[in-house]
C-alpha cells in the first residue's frame, strides 16, 4: 500500500544507489514541486544536492528573500542568486506575451546554466517533474518547465546536458504534498498558491519597469495578505493582482488624478485547466480597495475580475 513514508523510504534507497557520491544540481522555484524533490534529495545525499535559487526581478514581495530563508532554515544546501537587473533590462521595452516569456526563459537558462557549471563534477540535473507534468507536458510551476519549454531553442545548454533525476514523476499534486507534510515542509510552503514562472511578468500588461513591478509587488501583496488575515488564502487556489496599461481619472482633494488601474484576480480550480472566479465577499473587496488605493502611490482604480475559464484564462496574458 500507498504511503507517503514508504514511499520517502523506498525513493531515499533508490535515490542513494543511483546517485551514489555524484554531485547533483537542482533549480528551486519557491513552488511545493521542487522543493518537496529538494528534501527529498537532500534526506538521500545531503550537501550532494546543490540547490539554485534565481530572483528574477518578478516574484512577489520579498518573496526572494523570505523563501531563501526558508530553505536555508530546513538544512537545505541552497545558493540564492539576484538577477533581477538581468531580467529586467532584457525585458525592457518588450510588450508581447510569448516574447517576454521567452525573453524570460533564454534568460533563466542563461543563469542556471552558468551557476550549474560552476558546481564541481555535477553530473545529474534533478527536476520537480510530477505525474501530470509527464502527462500533458503542461505544468505551472517554474524552472523545470521552464526548462522544458525552451530547451529546444538555440541548442542545448551544458546543464542539459547532464543526466535527468525525477524522483516525483508518479505521483500526482495531492500526493506529492503528503510526502511534503512527512518529510516536515511547513504547510506555509506546502499550501502556497501556484506562481506561473514568468511572474508578475504576466500580470504587468504590455512592458515591464522596475517601477511597474514596484507598484504590482505592493498591490499584490495588499491582496494575498488581506486574503490570509480572513482565513480566505486556502479556499482559494490561486489569487493575484494585474496591473492594467490603462489610467483613469480620479480625484484626490480638489485634485484631479489620473492613474493607473489595477485588477484583482481570485479563482477556484483543481488543475488550472478549468476555473472559476471565486465569490469573495463584498466587505472584504471593499476593505481591500481602499487599503490599495489609499497606500499604492500611482494607483486610483481597483476592479475585481469576474471571469471564469474557459473561455478567459487565469492569467490575462
Ligand atoms: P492560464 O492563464 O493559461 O493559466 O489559464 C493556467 C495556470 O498556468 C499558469 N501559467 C503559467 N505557468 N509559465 C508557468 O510556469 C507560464 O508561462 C504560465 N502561464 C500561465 C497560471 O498561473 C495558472 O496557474
Amino acid at each position: 500500500d500507498w504511503t507517503p513514508a514508504s514511499f520517502i523510504e523506498d525513493t531515499v534507497g533508490q535515490l542513494r544507489e543511483k546517485l551514489g557520491n555524484d554531485q547533483v544540481v537542482l533549480g528551486l522555484s519557491g513552488g511545493v514541486d521542487s522543493t518537496v524533490t529538494a528534501v527529498l534529495l537532500s534526506e538521500a545525499i545531503g550537501d550532494r544536492l546543490h540547490c539554485i535559487f534565481v530572483n528574477n526581478g518578478l516574484l512577489r514581495k520579498d518573496e526572494f528573500e523570505q523563501v531563501l530563508k526558508q530553505y536555508e532554515g530546513m538544512g537545505l544546501n541552497v545558493k540564492g542568486v539576484d538577477s533581477s537587473e538581468q531580467f529586467l533590462s532584457q525585458l525592457a521595452g518588450q510588450k508581447d506575451p510569448e516574447e517576454k516569456r521567452k525573453t524570460i526563459g533564454r534568460v533563466f537558462i542563461e543563469v542556471f546554466d552558468e551557476e550549474a557549471m560552476n558546481i564541481e563534477d555535477v553530473k545529474w540535473l534533478a527536476q520537480g517533474t510530477i505525474y501530470p507534468d509527464v502527462i500533458e507536458s503542461v505544468s505551472v510551476n517554474g524552472p523545470s518547465a521552464t526548462i522544458k519549454s525552451h530547451h529546444n531553442v538555440g541548442g542545448l545548454p551544458d546543464f542539459m546536458k547532464l543526466k535527468v533525476v525525477e524522483p516525483m514523476n508518479t505521483l500526482f499534486k495531492d500526493e506529492v504534498r503528503r510526502v511534503g507534510k512527512e518529510l516536515g515542509i511547513a504547510d506555509e510552503l506546502l499550501g502556497r498558491h501556484p506562481f506561473p514562472g514568468p511572474g508578475l511578468a504576466i500580470r504587468i500588461l504590455g512592458d515591464i519597469t522596475p517601477e511597474k513591478v514596484a507598484i504590482l509587488q505592493e498591490v499584490d501583496h495588499i491582496f494575498v495578505q488581506g486574503l490570509k488575515e480572513h482565513g480566505l488564502y486556502d479556499q482559494v487556489w490561486q489569487a493575484g493582482a494585474i496591473l492594467l496599461p490603462v489610467q483613469s481619472v480620479g480625484v484626490m482633494g480638489d485634485e484631479r488624478t489620473y492613474e493607473q488601474v489595477v485588477a484583482l484576480r481570485a479563482v477556484e480550480s483543481t488543475d488550472g485547466m478549468t476555473a472559476d472566479w471565486v465569490h469573495l465577499p463584498y466587505t472584504f473587496l471593499a476593505e481591500i480597495s481602499n487599503k490599495i488605493i489609499n497606500r499604492v502611490k500611482g494607483v486610483n482604480r481597483v476592479v475585481y475580475d469576474i471571469s471564469s475559464k474557459p473561455p478567459a484564462t487565469i492569467e490575462w496574458e
